[in-house]
């Protein structure tokens, strides 16, 4: 970063002592000027206060991030992995984007680029040039080549806990996925803006800097107007879909109407109709196949749903479309269930239901007795680690700790 004065950062706390210093009505108006000076000053430093942090990742684009603590205008400095000449050891950043506008939260897409290719990157913002930060060269990969593997992490529900998330991401961070996706509930409440940062953006930062994320939005989001502008994923962004490598990636928002006729229902259909991809993923908050023991009826004295009504509606569509995986969260441990399809297992055509809420938030029970769906259970934080290779799909499943306690190979 560019290193500011220690007057810089002194002046920096004048804002927020003006109120209680005029209120007093006893300084002496030189004063008044000199503060207002100071904060006028202090407002063309800006700060960043999260980020940066990649979001959506194609074969020939990718959005950066980042949030500074006044406006100030974007630009993001960027080239291409390279061998350098003898003699010159800083990273090639010889293309840039930038904004007209002053932003807080900055958004840049960096178009043209080329496919599973590594680039640096450096985001700065500034006033017209004068007053400026920047980040420390970072890293990101373009989505691979439809024929190449790849890898992605799974995980959700990380909300109100950021020492533990902070662990999680660490450890998904350590396995070098090309992305992340995570099954909601990123924070506890989605209106309070700060907690995007400090439940959120923050303890993930190491994680998210250099690898997209992709979230299906979570009940705890609110659907605030905040996650708009903390996320960038095509529109909608409550719900929407991507390609990567040989798969499709199809987020439901199960916050929103999903009743026959409805806008979303209509466009999920067309969505996994029109995909011929090899792999194809469904991911939303809610699970239409839980074990968990009070949240679909409470399971010590009376029957459960074992699942959320309103996603099991879309069961059929699921099967019709042949869908492999959906992923969800919501309930705050790990099940896998068996391949199914007509409400029994099917082994051969069945569709599989992951929930993986194990992100950090408090743990849920299970109900005591199993249920017909269940392949596994894990009552701990977790995540899971996806990799792909044409027809092989294979998924790890581990504890907080590190523990591999589930895996699933399928082949086609
Ligand atoms: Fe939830």
């Amino acid at each position: 970063m560019i290193k500011r004065s220690m007057f810089d950062k002194g002046l920096c706390v004048f804002p927020s002592m003006i109120v209680k210093v005029l209120s007093r009505r006893t300084i002496a108006f030189p004063v008044y000027l000199l503060i207002f000076a100071g904060s006028i000053h202090a407002t063309e430093q800006p700060k960043i206060i999260a980020g940066p942090y990649l979001q959506h990742v194609t074969k020939t684009s990718i959005t950066i991030m980042w949030e500074t603590d006044t406006p100030s205008l974007s630009m993001v400095r960027f080239g291409k992995s390279r061998f350098l000449p003898k003699g010159k050891n800083s990273a090639p950043l010889d293309q840039q984007v930038s904004s007209t506008e002053t932003n807080t939260i900055h958004e840049l897409v960096l178009n043209n680029l080329e496919p599973q290719t590594d680039y640096f990157y450096q985001v700065h913002s500034h006033n017209n040039g004068k007053q400026g930060v920047e980040s420390k060269v970072l890293t990101f990969q373009t989505a691979v080549k439809d024929t190449s593997p790849f890898a992605y992490v799974v995980m959700g529900d990380n909300r109100t806990y950021p020492e533990r998330f902070k662990k999680l991401a660490e450890k998904a961070f350590a396995e070098r996925p090309n992305f992340v996706l995570n099954v909601g509930d990123v924070v506890s409440n989605g209106a309070n803006k700060k907690e995007w940062i400090t439940e959120y953006l923050a303890p993930a930062s190491e994680l998210m800097k250099r690898v997209p994320t992709y979230v299906a939005i979570g009940n705890h989001e609110r659907n605030a107007s905040w996650f708009y502008r903390y996320v960038s994923y095509p529109t909608p962004e409550n719900y929407y879909s991507f390609d990567y490598g040989n798969a499709h990636f199809t987020i439901v928002d199960s916050n929103a109407k999903l009743v026959p006729g409805s806008k979303q229902r209509r466009w999920l259909e067309e969505d996994l109709a029109s995909s011929s991809a090899k792999w194809k993923f469904v991911a939303h908050h809610h699970p239409p196949f839980s074990s968990d023991a009070d949240d679909y009826g409470n399971t010590s004295v009376e029957s459960s749903r074992r699942g959320d009504p309103r996603v099991q509606s879309l069961i059929p569509i699921y099967e019709k479309y042949n869908v492999d995986v959906v992923w969800c969260g919501h309930i705050h441990d790990y099940e896998r269930t068996w391949p199914i399809r007509d409400g029994k297992v099917d082994q051969a055509k069945g569709v599989i239901y992951i929930q993986a809420g194990g992100g950090g938030a408090e743990l849920e029970n299970f109900a005591p007795t199993r249920s017909w769906f269940t392949a596994k259970v894990l009552r701990n934080w977790q995540y899971c680690l996806v990799t792909i290779h044409e027809g092989t799909f294979r998924m790890m499943a581990y504890d907080i700790d590190g523990r591999m306690y589930d895996f699933l190979e399928l082949k086609k």
